[in-house]
Formats: structure tokens, C-alpha cells, sequence
């Protein structure tokens, strides 16, 4: 169904250079993007114009961009196989933003669970915080995806892209394929090892709550030893009566693959302790090469910078045909006669 060369599906996925990532971000981000990758022609993108929709500090954000983008590719992703770029180098992203908040609801946008949730916690609400979740869709749409793996939060945000595509599409035609979600099967909402009923967040969770991908192997010893557990003994997945444990089950799914029920049989009457030091060390296992791989990586800016600016080449020409249909349809007069409108058609149209 898709018309690219290789004539593969299409993947998209963007992820945050804000904060230091977690295993939330590992489990239904990280991971998904290198298994994807596989099979898709496969489009990673680092969302730095989402990062400013909250307080953020700009000599930080150069930093976490570069380590975003080591941790990329130390978690799998190849730079030959997959589009690994930076929003702000394309800047059709910003366009198509503008352009669909023409079609995007003021009432659907009020009714984004992230955005009442933050918009609680900060004193100053930008109106980009408000926005955020049609710059989002314009990201997904511009690339005619079929595919967006993602954990469980974004879901909302991929329900909004969809109907904005199917707005576009109805008022001013066909023009955007509707993209579906790609969640893990287990370890789509990783919980913070503090506060079991709440989700592992880069900005939200306490220092103990959150494991990050580039702590210590003692800190994370340090933090399964101190993760919330549940009334009782037994090791068995429940997540309404035992959230805190079937949390520690997902994540131990997560980094070993044994499935759960395996696992509830092999901690069966080995006591709380023993199993939180287990799942620990699993992690540390998981994340050792990974911080081995990243290390190197992030050592060598110039060509994370290299491999950036190739990327956002592939980008710009795989979005453009998309933008320009976008201007075209919805009316605008072209840019002058060395630019034509739909000179090059979006894919599958
Ligand atoms: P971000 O940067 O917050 O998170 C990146 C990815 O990590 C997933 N994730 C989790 N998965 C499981 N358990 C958790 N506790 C957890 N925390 C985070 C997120 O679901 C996400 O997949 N709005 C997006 C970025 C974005 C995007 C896009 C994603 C912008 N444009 C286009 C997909 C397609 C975000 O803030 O992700």
C-alpha cells in the first residue's frame, strides 16, 4: 500500500530532548523505534519545538538534543536504515503546524489530558503548551504515515492527529493517510517506582520515582531496593490490587522478555526482597551496553551533528511534497514560477 522505493510501510516517531530519559521512555519509546526500523522506512524525529511549550533552560537544550540523539542510536537505531533528525532543521513542521491549526478544534484541544494536567502545574500556560498537539500531527501527517509507536500517553494525541487528517481530507481532499498507533504489549505505561498509580515522567517524577538511562548500576540497585511494593508476599500481576508489583513485572518483561506469567512462577514464594533486587539487576543488565554505546556516541558531537543534518535532508525531501499539497489545496498562490505546486506528488496520492 505504501509508494515508497522500497516499498515498505512507513514508521514515525518523535521523542523530547527535555529532561533525562526513563525507562518509560526506553519501554514505549526507545525500543519500539528499533524494532520498527526493521521493518518500515523508518523516520525518528527529536521534537525540540514541543521542548519550549514548558519552562526550559535554552543552554540546556543544545545538550539534551545531542544526548537524545547519541541515546538514539545507542539503543539500536541505525543511521543507514532510519531518517534520525531535529524538528527545527525542517522546517515544514512548523508550517504544517500553522496550517492545521485551521482545522484542529479550540474544544477537542482543551480536552487533551496533558494538556489540563501541565497546564495545572505551571503558573505560566503558553499558548504553544495549548497548540502542542497539532504541531504533533503535523509531524505524523507530513511523512504520510502508517505507523507511530508509542507508549500509552501519547494515544490521545495520535486519536487527535487522525481526526484532524479526516478534517483536512473532507474539507480540501484526500491528502493525508490516517496513521495507526503502535503500543507495546506490555510496558506501554512504565509506573514510577515511588508512586506506583502514577506514570514514570521525566519532569514529574521525584528523583527515586524515575529510573533514568544513564544512572549508575548502584543507583539503580539503590532504586528497585526502594521501590513501592503492596500489601502481601505474593509475586502475581494484578495492576489494579497490586500496582507496585505489577509494575516491577512489566519492567522485568521489559528487560529480559520472559513473559509475566513465567516470571509470577519463578518469584513464587521468593518474598518482595529478592524479587526487587532481581529486577533491578535486570535493568542493570539491559542498560549496561546501552550506556557503553551512548558514551561513545555522545563523545563525538561533530558526527552526531553529521548524522543530524543528513537526516533532516531526508526529512525535508520526504515532507515536502506533503507541505506543498497542503498550500496547494488549501488555496494559496504559489510561491513564483520556480515553484510549482505538486512539481512532486506526497507519497501514495
Ligand atoms: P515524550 O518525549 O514525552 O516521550 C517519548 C516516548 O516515550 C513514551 N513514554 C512512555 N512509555 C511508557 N511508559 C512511560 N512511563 C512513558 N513515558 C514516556 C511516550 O509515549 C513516547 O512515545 N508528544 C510526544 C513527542 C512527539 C511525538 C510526535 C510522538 C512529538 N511529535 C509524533 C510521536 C509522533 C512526547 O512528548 O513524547
Amino acid at each position: 500500500m505504501a509508494a515508497n522505493a522500497d516499498n515498505k510501510p512507513r514508521v514515525f516517531s518523535g521523542i523530547q530532548p527535555t529532561g533525562r530519559k526513563t525507562l518509560g521512555n526506553y519501554s514505549g519509546g526507545f525500543r519500539q523505534y528499533a524494532q520498527t526500523q526493521e521493518t518500515h522506512d523508518a523516520f525518528f524525529c527529536i521534537v525540540d519545538l514541543h521542548s519550549i511549550t514548558v519552562e526550559y533552560d535554552p543552554a540546556e537544550l543544545r545538550d539534551s538534543t545531542l544526548d537524545v540523539a547519541a541515546m538514539l542510536f545507542a539503543t539500536g537505531l541505525d543511521s543507514e536504515r532510519s531518517t534520525v533528525f531535529c524538528q527545527s532543521h525542517v522546517t515544514a513542521h512548523a508550517e504544517a503546524a500553522w496550517l492545521l491549526s485551521a482545522v484542529a478544534s479550540y474544544g477537542q484541544l482543551g480536552r487533551m489530558t496533558q494538556f489540563k494536567e501541565k497546564s495545572d502545574r505551571h503558573e505560566f500556560v503558553s499558548a504553544g503548551l495549548f497548540t502542542y498537539p497539532v504541531l504533533m500531527a503535523g509531524d505524523i501527517l507530513l511523512y504520510q504515515t502508517d505507523l507511530v509507536p508509542i507508549g500509552d500517553d501519547q494515544r490521545q494525541h495520535l486519536e487527535l492527529a487522525r481526526d484532524i487528517a479526516e478534517r483536512f481530507n473532507y474539507r480540501y481532499g484526500e491528502t493525508f493517510r490516517l496513521p495507526d498507533g503502535k503500543f507495546p504489549e506490555v510496558g506501554g505505561r512504565v509506573m514510577d517506582l515511588q508512586d506506583p498509580t502514577s506514570k514514570m515522567s521525566t519532569t514529574l517524577s521525584s528523583e527515586q520515582g524515575a529510573v533514568y538511562l544513564t544512572d549508575t548500576p548502584d543507583t539503580i540497585r539503590k532504586k528497585f531496593k526502594s521501590a513501592v511494593t503492596d500489601s502481601g508476599r505474593e509475586v502475581r500481576y494484578d495492576p489494579k490490587e497490586k500496582p507496585g508489583v505489577s509494575n516491577l513485572l512489566e519492567i522485568m518483561n521489559v528487560a529480559t522478555g520472559e513473559p509475566i506469567d513465567a516470571l509470577e512462577q519463578s518469584f513464587d514464594g521468593a518474598g518482595y526482597g529478592q524479587f526487587k533486587e532481581a529486577v533491578g539487576e535486570a535493568v542493570v543488565t539491559l542498560l549496561a551496553p546501552i550506556q557503553e554505546r551512548f558514551e561513545a556516541l555522545r563523545g563525538d558531537e561533530r558526527e552526531l551533528q553529521r548524522l543530524l543534518a543528513v537526516g533532516a535532508e531526508k526529512a525535508r525531501r520526504a515532507s515536502e511534497p506533503t507541505l506543498e499539497a497542503m498550500y496547494e489545496r488549501m488555496g494559496f498562490v504559489n510561491a513564483g514560477p520556480g515553484r510549482l505546486f505538486g512539481a512532486a506528488r506526497p507519497r501514495g496520492l
